[in-house]
């Protein structure tokens, strides 16, 4: 079975761990983010394809050559996977501070962005039989966190969406908006960057990177990818790795 994956955010941090794992269970992977990477090569009878993309632009999806793109990409796939990763916890601040610019960009990179991409991917290989889309969400997303108004309201959206989708029933179609815990990355920086006024949890936050509490994002990669291929995909709208 030839199984194909679009991943967005696969430069670094949880994305790249999550299209490395893809790529040695022996799936082909193309990934989305603004900056390319040297960090992932093909083998073992897969392919790795990126596209250098802002997905906190709305422009990029009125250009028809993404969906010819990633038509292009999916074709001759018995299974394909839409991860949708790419994320931004900024800008961190009590309601007044955030800006609507720097507001704008997180909605659309975090929301409307893995909306579309799941719109177009279901579009363009609705023929393929097994479909799953993946978003990346957070236990943020679950509950209310000071400093975080933006972040928790985006990643809540994901989560019903995928409760939505899952309403449609749409035959061959699997979705799940997954929480996958605290993660060494460099999101965790830029939380660790805020000032305790913009964010009042910092001072747990910066603890558990000192305890060593974080997950490693090749540990949490791993588990994601193999969850992605596994027949437990999509019983459940919303989900939590450490649950799984
Ligand atoms: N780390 C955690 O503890 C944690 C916890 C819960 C949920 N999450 C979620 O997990 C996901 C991955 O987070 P992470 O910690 O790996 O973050 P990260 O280290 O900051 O990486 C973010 C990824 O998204 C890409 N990206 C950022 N802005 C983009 C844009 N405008 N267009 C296209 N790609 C963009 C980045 O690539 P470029 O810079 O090359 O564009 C990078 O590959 C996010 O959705 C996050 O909300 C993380």
């Amino acid at each position: 079975m030839k199984t194909k994956a679009i991943v967005t955010g696969h430069s670094r941090g949880l994305g790249e761990a999550i299209a490395a794992s893809l790529l040695e269970e022996g799936v082909d992977v193309l990934g989305l983010s603004r900056k390319k990477t040297t960090a992932l090569p093909a083998g073992n009878g897969t392919s790795f394809e990126q596209i250098a993309i802002d997905l906190s632009d709305p422009a990029v999806f009125s250009d028809k050559s993404l969906a010819d793109r990633l038509q292009t990409f999916l074709a001759g796939a018995d299974r394909v996977l839409l991860v949708n990763n790419a994320g931004m916890v900024k800008p961190i601040g009590p309601l007044g501070t955030g800006g609507a610019d720097a507001i704008m960009s997180a909605v659309t990179l975090n929301v409307a962005a893995p909306l579309a991409l799941a719109d177009l991917f279901q579009a363009v290989c609705a023929s393929v039989a097994d479909r799953r889309i993946l978003h990346i969400s957070s236990g943020a997303g679950r509950r209310g966190m000071a400093g975080w108004s933006v972040y928790c309201a985006t990643k809540a959206a994901l989560d019903n969406h995928a409760r939505a989708v899952q309403e449609d029933a749409i035959s061959g179609l699997k979705i799940t908006s997954l929480a996958p815990g605290v993660i060494d990355t460099d999101m965790q920086a830029d939380i660790r960057g805020a000032s305790v006024e913009q964010f009042p949890a910092l001072d747990e936050f910066k603890a558990m990177k000192t305890e060593g509490a974080l997950a490693s994002p090749q540990n949490a990669g791993a588990k994601i990818a193999a969850y992605l291929v596994s027949d437990r995909f999509g019983t459940d709208a919303v989900t939590d790795l450490r649950q799984l």
